[in-house]
């Protein structure tokens, strides 16, 4: 994320206040301050922890990193005419930042857990290049009881059909339908088609860690801003 002095109208459009036209109009009005003098010129270049709107800080303004607990039936896209999404859970407005809010990878519609969004594309590319190998565990509801020679071929690389098997992913169960699973890639309904591999069907999947990040307790449908950038917020 770029903390260099920035133009003042393309700050508080990049934040998601307002269009860098409107902005103008904002800092004719006085609204904004730079160090707690009033500002009026759009183009005077500012560091962003100098800047106040009405009298607030700016709202995250080196990047964003936001972990959610997904809801089934939730979809990881922005486009519209896809059901809900999960953007929509977040304040309206993250979702006019720019660059735009992303999610590191995606989770298919009825699972459920970890999704981890920013703005910040280093971040994503660092989390979800297949050159990395982050970690990412799920608990899976199965059709049928887990059986212990799958952990072997997990370990191994199953085959799911791509032109290489995936790489060596750790199984754990314990006789019953629940499982948990390590993989380190993301290949389309990559957890699926492991167990489909095996001849079992998927029928719940919840991602409870992402690389660094930890589900932990956050409830169905919330989200908080990981620490490390301006403090800690939250919603639901
Ligand atoms: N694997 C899947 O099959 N689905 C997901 O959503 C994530 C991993």
């Amino acid at each position: 994320m770029d903390r260099r002095p920035r133009r003042l109208d393309q700050l508080l459009a990049s934040c998601g206040y307002c269009s860098r036209r409107e902005a103008r109009g904002w800092l004719r009005r006085g609204s904004v301050t730079v160090d707690g003098e009033v500002e009026r010129s759009p183009d005077r270049r500012v560091i962003a922890g100098s800047v106040r709107v009405a009298g607030e800080p700016l709202d995250h303004p080196d990047g964003l990193v936001v972990v959610m607990n997904k809801l089934p039936g939730t979809v990881c896209t922005r486009e519209e005419g896809e059901g809900e999404t999960v953007f929509a859970r977040l304040p309206e407005r993250w979702l006019r930042r720019h660059p735009p809010l992303v999610t590191a990878g995606r989770l298919d519609r009825d699972a459920t857990g970890l999704l981890v969004l920013t703005d910040d594309g280093d971040k994503v590319h660092a989390w979800t290049s297949p050159r990395r190998h982050v970690a990412k565990e799920y608990v899976v509801m199965l059709d049928r009881e887990v059986r212990a020679e799958w952990a072997g071929k997990f370990a191994e690389g199953i085959p799911i059909g791509d032109d290489r098997p995936c790489l060596p992913a750790r199984l754990e169960g314990e006789g019953g339908r629940e499982a948990r699973l390590e993989i380190h890639e993301g290949r389309h309904h990559q957890v699926k088609r492991m167990f489909a591999a095996v001849g079992a069907r998927v029928l719940g999947l919840h991602r409870v860690r992402f690389g660094p990040f930890v589900v932990g307790e956050l409830a169905p449908g919330a989200w908080r801003v990981e620490a490390g950038l301006e403090g800690r917020v939250a919603g639901g």
